[in-house]
């Protein structure tokens, strides 16, 4: 087996490889055996190792891109609105582990059968079809986390994620926004948009790191907050 390095403690449960000669990210699989999407699995006694495409995974490309933390720890509760068919909620679930839980959550019926699949296999994905934007469904459904992750491509994905995060996130918790330049505003530059995005953020919130992801995902960005305690 290649050689992997764990990335450290603000990256828990990832670790780095080599393809060749580029450096290749792998989450520790949760659950031995069970690829989600056709990606490479490393075994190693007893634990496997899954890798974890850049391209595909816009949490895995900040890390490729140099980002401080992303915020998630394991044993963490997640509330991860716009799952999709689960790619990057499946590494999420790696790095969280047994005690940790995710609340897989995509308004899609057509994604939600591939979420469905996947979470499956992982007692620890609670896949849930409903609309971001409808906290009071939510709040029903989900509890209180410790990390809320946001891929949902909207326009108005800025409200809504802080709108989530003033109701779900805890104290001290973190939070990641990926935003899509082209879904707020196609006549607007990528990197106007995001010091517009980061003013809005930082209006409400810390914002701890942010990074542009190309070459990875052309136009996207991700941002990572974290809230303070509430007085
Ligand atoms: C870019 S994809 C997410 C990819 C996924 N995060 C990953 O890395 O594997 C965006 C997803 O957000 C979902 N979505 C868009 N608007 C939403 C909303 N308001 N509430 C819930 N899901 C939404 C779409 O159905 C789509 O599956």
């Amino acid at each position: 087996m290649p050689q992997l390095s764990p990335l450290g403690q603000k990256f828990p449960n990832i670790f780095l490889g080599r393809k060749g000669n580029r450096k290749a990210l792998y989450t520790k699989s949760l659950v031995p055996g069970e690829p989600v999407y056709g990606e490479e699995l490393l075994r190693d006694g007893k634990s496997e190792y899954r890798s974890w495409d850049p391209s595909r995974s816009k949490l895995a490309a900040a890390i490729m891109k140099g980002i401080s933390q992303i915020g998630v720890r394991e044993g963490d509760y997640v509330l991860y609105l716009g799952a999709a068919s689960g790619t990057t909620v499946s590494h999420v679930a790696d790095i969280v582990g047994k005690r940790g839980l995710v609340f897989a959550v995509d308004m899609a019926y057509r994604t939600m059968r591939d979420l469905l699949f996947m979470a499956e296999k992982r007692p620890t994905v609670v896949p849930i079809l409903c609309d971001a934007n409808d906290t009071k469904e939510l709040a029903r459904r989900v509890c209180l986390a410790d990390f809320v992750y946001m891929d949902v491509a909207q326009k108005d994905q800025v409200r809504i994620f802080l709108k989530n995060c003033d109701l779900f996130l805890k104290d001290e918790g973190f939070a990641v926004l990926c935003v899509k330049a082209r879904s707020i505003d196609v006549t607007k530059k990528p990197k106007q948009l995001y010091r517009t995005v980061l003013k809005e953020l930082e209006q409400r919130i810390t914002v701890v790191d942010h990074r542009e992801l190309d070459p990875f995902e052309k136009d996207h960005a991700l941002f990572v907050v974290k809230r303070s305690a509430r007085r």
